[in-house]
């Protein structure tokens, strides 16, 4: 079988609700915006509202992004849904993102790549093109953290209640603050179809390392446990995902500089032949270490944590449809890929927009 490519022909994303400032989290717990913005480059980020689950997120995105390639959802063959924050344990939400879009019956495969979601999607679409198993793929990645966020009432969060949380519910959520400040939710969707044009994944360098699970894990709810949710967990915070942030900032700034060497090395190409960099927006000094490390100008490797936070699956399609729709990012550009994610899983692509 002759090689095919793939190319974008439509995007879109949404972030639910109104945008929660810094100092709005400062209402919650004891943190401020001259401490999250610095360490971080977030100002603020969205939050999915109780009963909104990914797969109305995703729905959302889906739908500007069919609207965007003017495709109607019956062409759409192949769903792959990359999310870590699932509307069930089980099942995962494509299929349920199929009934909703009004395409089920459509095969849906879920990932959990966490935040390098997109570098497995990747490899996963190309797969599914070059098999001739799809022609036109719905890729999303949607997130819905605000499920494990620490504090309990939410209504605090807006300066206009005029409330704040009770000293007990703060010093709760404080405990988890280094990581509750990072996370935003939202969802960004691809329309990706097979072309004859040159255009499609040029290679990829992927990695996994579970001896590193534990830098960033919920603790409870897993099936080691009989039963798995255990009476007693919540109030032990156990929904609420354990990170090392110190280690996990340390391993994005070694590997990836090295996996994006490594790759260029293995395909003949030069950082400088790369027009744009998108990079996973876990925290926008790791970008600047590695943009910096790979000698990248500034207008090559974009950035929107300030407006969204850490959207872990969602946050490249996201950064790709603000991209595309204001013309930076662009067909036949080479735009390399960088993400870690939880797992640990992390790596680079050199993909031929
Ligand atoms: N507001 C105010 N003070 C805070 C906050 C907060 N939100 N969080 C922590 N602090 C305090 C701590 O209590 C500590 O105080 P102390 O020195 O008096 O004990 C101090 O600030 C430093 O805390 P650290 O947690 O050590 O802060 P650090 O400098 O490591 O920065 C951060 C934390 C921003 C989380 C950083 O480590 C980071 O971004 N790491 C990368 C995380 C990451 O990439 N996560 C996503 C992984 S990808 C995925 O798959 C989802």
């Amino acid at each position: 079988m002759s090689s095919i490519g793939f190319e974008i022909i439509g995007s879109g994303h949404y972030a639910p609700g109104p945008p929660v400032k810094n100092d709005d989290l400062s209402r919650v717990m004891t943190t401020s915006d001259e401490w999250i913005f610095p360490r971080s480059g977030i100002r603020q980020r969205h939050y999915a509202p109780e009963g909104v689950g990914v797969s109305d997120l995703g729905c959302e995105a889906a739908r500007r992004a069919l609207e965007d390639a003017a495709v109607d959802p019956a062409e759409i063959d192949y769903i792959v849904f990359a999310t870590m924050t699932p509307d069930y344990i089980f099942p995962g939400p494509g299929a349920l993102l199929g009934a909703k879009l009004g395409i089920a019956g459509v095969p849906a495969l879920d990932i959990r790549q966490q935040c390098a979601a997109m570098l497995f999607g990747l490899q996963t679409v190309n797969g599914l093109i070059q098999t001739r198993a799809a022609r036109t793929i719905l890729f999303i990645g949607a997130e819905a953290h605000a499920g494990f966020m620490p504090w309990r009432d939410w209504g605090a969060l807006d300066p206009a209640n005029g409330r704040v949380a009770t000293p007990e519910d703060r010093e709760r959520a404080d405990r988890h603050r280094h990581l509750a400040v990072l996370f935003g939710d939202g969802a960004g969707a691809l329309i990706l179809r097979a072309t004859e044009r040159d255009a499609g994944l040029r290679g990829i360098k992927i990695c996994s390392d579970g001896r590193f699970a534990e830098l960033l894990y919920v603790p409870g709810g897993g099936f080691r446990s009989r039963p798995y949710w255990k009476p007693g967990s919540f109030d032990d915070d156990m929904h609420i995902p354990r990170m090392d942030g110190r280690e996990l900032f340390k391993f994005a700034v070694t590997k990836l500089p090295k996996t994006a060497r490594e790759l260029c090395a293995q395909h003949g190409v030069s950082i400088e032949d790369i027009d744009v960099f998108l990079a996973h927006q876990a925290n926008f000094r790791i970008n600047e270490y590695i943009r910096k490390d790979l000698r990248v100008p500034v207008d090559k490797l974009p950035s929107n944590i300030d407006r969204f936070g850490n959207t872990s699956g969602a946050t490249i399609p996201i950064l790709l449809d603000e991209e595309m729709r204001a013309g930076r990012v662009r067909k036949g550009q080479l735009a390399m890929v960088l993400a870690l994610g939880t797992g640990v899983h992390w790596g680079c692509a050199l993909w031929r927009l």
